[in-house]
């Protein structure tokens, strides 16, 4: 009988105590309890068990409506307009309605004509006085004691307020032939721990003790305290997978030159995403200033590929429009600075950043959002190199199920975009490549670049689940108390 809780224990072991039923009060007093709860869920464990058997008869019983309560406390409304009526000299309708309220009265009269007093000429009187009083005192001992006849609870029960009828339920509990054959021993209570400290595990003690079961599958209230966005949550969750593939954390401006955005990327001047349509250009600052040489060469790479073996885009290159301020359009523009800065280490840098596009806000799109962009640049870096990092990366994230098709990037070749199984669809989750020499020569770069941006948004619509990007950045307290800890 290892599986009875203590109460039941007890309760079994009292029960064996005398064949045949014990009421509650017989329960709470052997198994020396004040809540009859204890009895009630002991008991019905132990009829579980086939132990006890449980009889329950139910009986209605009256008491008091508020109404009820008035009249033991007043008086009953017929008695207290009769004893008027017996005390006055002459109990007229004017003298009536001057010493009681209208509400009283005219029910009152009803009362008392249904026992036998009439009007007459504008004074109240009875035929037979001895019977009104008698009748008037049976109502009153009725509603005093709640007990008499059946045409008594009939009459007030038709009466507003006066009295209820309640149902309760009576238990007794017998102990059954399998529960007598229980062992005492087999009753020795337990004590059942319910919380591990560090104490009880210092100690030798909990080897001996018996722990309260948990059941896990049952509601729980949500704990409700300060934490982070769960955009905050997943940049987090994004940068520790990073930090621990070997990767460095970088963080640059979000304003910078078209020079630095688009040029130094190979993006022809006449690309449609340049368009102020599609980029936030600023007045403040009116320009960035871009070293001359650089946009030499950038120039000479558009034009005719400058030394590299590339033919360029043709046409004419404008060095003013280099130095054109915008907020980034992707976090490309920081790692093409990093690698100019540091051309001859190799490195696997990383950066989440927010980037700004002129989109119109929807389901889908916001005008400001956020990019997880990388790099590995070493020598021998190479497109599978690059599928497997992302594919790592996503697995990590939870999400093993990645692939990727040909794409096109002005500044990559060959060029990818990297898709994610979810619910059972492929989504586009972002575009990779290799950079290309019109990229890489003019910072003076000797190996390849694996390079990377990926939507965070997306991503963060994967993990919470949601059909609208929005709903990340609304500050919906009462969406936000409920997500999950990422
Ligand atoms: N910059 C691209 C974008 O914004 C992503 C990309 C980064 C593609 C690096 C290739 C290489 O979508």
């Amino acid at each position: 009988m290892s599986n009875l809780d203590n109460r039941e224990k007890r309760m079994l072991l009292a029960l064996q105590g005398r064949k045949g039923a014990w009421t509650l009060d017989e329960v709470l007093t052997a198994c020396n309890w004040d809540d009859q709860a204890y009895a009630a869920t002991a008991g019905h464990g132990l009829s579980n068990h086939g132990l006890v058997d449980i009889k329950e008869t139910t009986r209605a019983t009256l008491r008091h409506g508020p109404e009820g309560e008035n009249a033991v406390a007043e008086g009953l409304l017929e008695a207290r307009l009769w004893n008027w009526i017996k005390n006055s000299p002459e109990p007229s309708m004017a003298a009536l309605s001057s010493t009681f309220e209208r509400s009283e009265s005219g029910p009152g009269i009803g009362l008392l004509k249904g026992l036998g007093v009439s009007i007459q000429q504008g004074v109240l009187v009875a035929t037979d006085s001895n019977s009104v009083s008698a009748a008037i005192e049976e109502r009153t001992a009725f509603i005093t004691s709640l007990e008499g006849s059946e045409e008594m609870v009939a009459h007030f029960s038709n009466r507003r307020g006066l009295i209820e009828e309640v149902l309760t339920t009576t238990r007794t509990w017998q102990i059954s032939k399998t529960g007598m054959a229980v062992s005492a021993q087999e009753l020795t209570e337990k004590q059942v721990v319910s919380q591990i400290t560090p104490e009880l595990l210092q100690s030798d003690e909990w080897k001996d003790m018996e722990f309260k079961p948990f059941d896990v599958t049952l509601e729980a209230a949500m704990p409700r305290s300060g934490r982070s966005h769960p955009m905050q949550a997943l940049i987090e969750r994004i940068r520790a997978i990073f930090l621990e593939m070997g990767f460095s954390e970088i963080a640059d401006d979000y304003v910078q030159s078209a020079g630095w955005n688009m040029d130094a990327l190979f993006i022809p001047q006449d690309h449609p995403a340049r368009e102020m349509q599609d980029t936030f250009y600023l007045e403040e600052p009116t320009g960035i200033d871009v070293p001359d040489e650089l946009i030499k060469q950038w120039q000479a790479i558009h034009e005719h590929g400058g030394d590299t073996e590339s033919i360029g885009w043709g046409g004419k290159f404008d060095p003013e429009v280099s130095k054109k301020a915008l907020l980034r359009t992707h976090t490309t523009v920081n790692t093409v600075q990093y690698l100019k800065e540091n051309p001859d280490k190799p490195c696997r840098v990383f950066t989440i950043d927010r980037v700004f596009r002129k989109e119109s806000i929807d389901r889908t799109h916001l005008p400001e959002f956020h990019q997880i962009e990388g790099i590995i640049m070493e020598e021998g870096a190479n497109l599978a190199m690059l599928v497997t990092t992302l594919k790592t990366f996503y697995a990590k994230m939870g999400y093993p199920e990645v692939r990727v098709r040909p794409a096109y990037f002005p500044y990559t070749e060959p060029s990818l975009e990297v898709e994610v199984k979810w619910r059972g669809k492929w989504l586009e989750l972002g575009g990779a490549g290799i950079f290309r020499p019109e990229v890489t020569e003019p910072l003076g770069i000797k190996w390849p670049v694996c390079a990377w941006g990926m939507g965070l948004e997306r991503l963060a619509m994967l993990v919470l689940g949601l059909d609208d990007i929005r709903q990340l950045y609304i500050s919906d307290l009462a969406w936000l108390a409920e997500q999950p800890i990422l």
